[in-house]
């Protein structure tokens, strides 16, 4: 990918693979170049300065690979660190670059799918606690009664690919059920981490159908074509080739198998030494 800018797409591991089918979907022209840390994925877990150090890394990495624009296709990283990559680091070390997250999006278009005014989220222990949903969504609908459940079994559940077994399926059905009892007037569901539209036809198909279970990939994929039309110093600057390159901090062979299934077409991914 020497002499492109393309648009960096980062996660802990498989789930930005969700944003990064949309986007591609949506910004066929654009070249993208997607890093995935498998290796040290879950985040959802982990402190506020291990995700910001990880994440700090990968933004880096992708910056110095002629990216001009990075989306955190993770919640995890844009509720822990992306607040503090745009203020203290773009900045000082790579003004003019841009970083980008996914609760901002998602929060803006919440209205569009409720009718309650009562929303759940589902997401990592990580988002859950940093709040953000709720503050994001407050600060715009401030009448949308927000609540949050926090699922850390799912991450590992997807990256391991065992989302399918009897005991993944139990435990995701458990989550669910906690969520709905929490709040009963629930008619909206965000799943507030890019992991989870993975299993977002099981989980639709098992609960209520008044209820509507809403992933990112498309919201996001709408904002950034908006956001680049209003931004032609940075468009301007993004090669549009149609060509996407994979990279994951784990084995290049476990990922191709599991990115291909994921987005429905063959993946050759590389291998990527982070640090
Ligand atoms: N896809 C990430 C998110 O959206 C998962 C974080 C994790 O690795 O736990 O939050």
């Amino acid at each position: 990918m020497k002499n492109l800018h393309p648009i960096g797409v980062f996660d802990s591991g498989y789930g930005g693979l969700t944003v990064l089918a949309e986007l591609q979907n949506k910004l066929p022209e654009y070249d993208f170049l997607y890093l995935g840390d498998n290796a040290r994925a879950p985040y959802g877990t982990r402190s506020f300065e291990t995700v910001y150090e990880f994440t700090l890394q990968a933004v880096t990495y992708l910056f110095e690979q002629n990216c001009e624009l990075v989306i955190l296709a993770c919640n995890t990283a844009s509720a822990k660190a992306l607040r503090t990559i745009q203020q203290n680091d773009l900045p000082i070390k790579f003004p003019g670059k841009r970083v980008l997250g996914v609760i901002r999006p998602s929060a803006e278009s919440v209205d569009t799918f409720t009718k309650s005014k009562h929303v759940g989220i589902l997401a990592t222990e990580g988002t859950v606690k940093s709040d953000s949903y709720r503050i994001e969504i407050n600060k715009l609908f401030p009448e949308i009664v927000v609540t949050q459940h926090a699922c850390p079994l799912w991450v590992p559940l997807i990256e391991n690919n065992k989302y399918q077994t009897a005991g993944g399926k139990a435990l995701i059905l458990e989550d669910l059920t906690n969520l709905l009892e929490k709040d009963s007037k629930i008619d909206a569901i965000i799943l507030g981490c890019t992991h989870y539209p993975i299993v977002q036809e099981f989980i639709q198909a098992h609960v209520p159908k008044s209820i509507q279970v809403i992933s990112q990939g498309q919201i996001v994929a709408d904002k950034l074509e908006d956001y680049l039309q209003r931004h032609s110093e940075i468009d301007s600057k993004l090669t549009k080739n149609g060509m996407s390159r994979y990279l994951t901090t784990d084995s290049a062979s476990t990922f191709d198998e599991d990115a291909s299934r994921i987005l429905g077409k063959i993946v050759h991914s590389e291998h990527l030494k982070l640090i």
